[in-house]
């Protein structure tokens, strides 16, 4: 009982700030949305480190296999706004290999429980594919009780 008061403590504790980072901030630019959504869910900024935000923006022809690039108008538009609203603390800023969400420390550490077969499944493809098991991925709301993993 103990444990459990102070288990819900800490979690009210430390939610805020979860939520605070992972949101999609309101000042989203329309472009991120038609740009940067089409072949993914658009990945809120706080998710990575403003490094890995120009390395990627940078690098639009090659991106992961595909070409996502820009005019150089809306590619600045994306970038300002994504740099404005990177992570900041170190812990989830630090550099992130290949770029990637799901190479961050952090990400790595959240996720050790799910099965490295799991992310195969026909439903789920990808640790990139957020959506597959958390609802509401999108509006940047990666709760635990919003979560559902497809068993195939
Ligand atoms: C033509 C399709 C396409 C477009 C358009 C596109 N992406 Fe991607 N993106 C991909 C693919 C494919 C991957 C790799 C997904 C995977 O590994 O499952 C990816 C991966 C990513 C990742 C890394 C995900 C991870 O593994 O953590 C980020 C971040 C990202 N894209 C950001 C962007 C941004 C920002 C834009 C807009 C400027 C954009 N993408 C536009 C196809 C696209
Ligand atoms: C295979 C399903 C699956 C996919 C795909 C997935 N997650 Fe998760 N995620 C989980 C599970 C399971 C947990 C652990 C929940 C727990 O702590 O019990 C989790 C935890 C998290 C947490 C911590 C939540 C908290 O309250 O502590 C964050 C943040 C998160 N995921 C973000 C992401 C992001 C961003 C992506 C995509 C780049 C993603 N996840 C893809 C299943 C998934």
């Amino acid at each position: 009982m103990k444990h459990h008061l102070l288990l819900s403590l800490a979690l009210l504790l430390a939610l805020p700030a979860w939520a605070a980072k992972m949101t999609m901030p309101s000042d989203a630019p329309k472009s991120y949305e038609a740009e940067c959504a089409s072949c993914h869910m658009a990945y809120p900024p706080g998710l990575l480190g403003p490094k890995n935000w120009q390395n990627i923006m940078s690098g639009l022809d090659k991106h992961f296999g595909t070409d996502a690039s820009l005019d150089t108008k809306t590619e600045s538009e994306i970038t300002q706004w994504l740099l404005k609203n990177t992570a900041t603390k170190q812990k989830y800023s630090a550099f992130a290999p290949e770029n990637r969400i799901t190479k961050t420390s952090w990400f790595i550490r959240k996720h050790d429980e799910v099965r490295a077969d799991v992310w195969k499944r026909a439903g789920i493809k990808s640790p990139a594919n957020c959506s597959a098991c958390h609802a509401d991925a999108v509006k940047g709301n990666f709760d635990e009780d919003n979560i559902r993993i497809p068993n195939k």
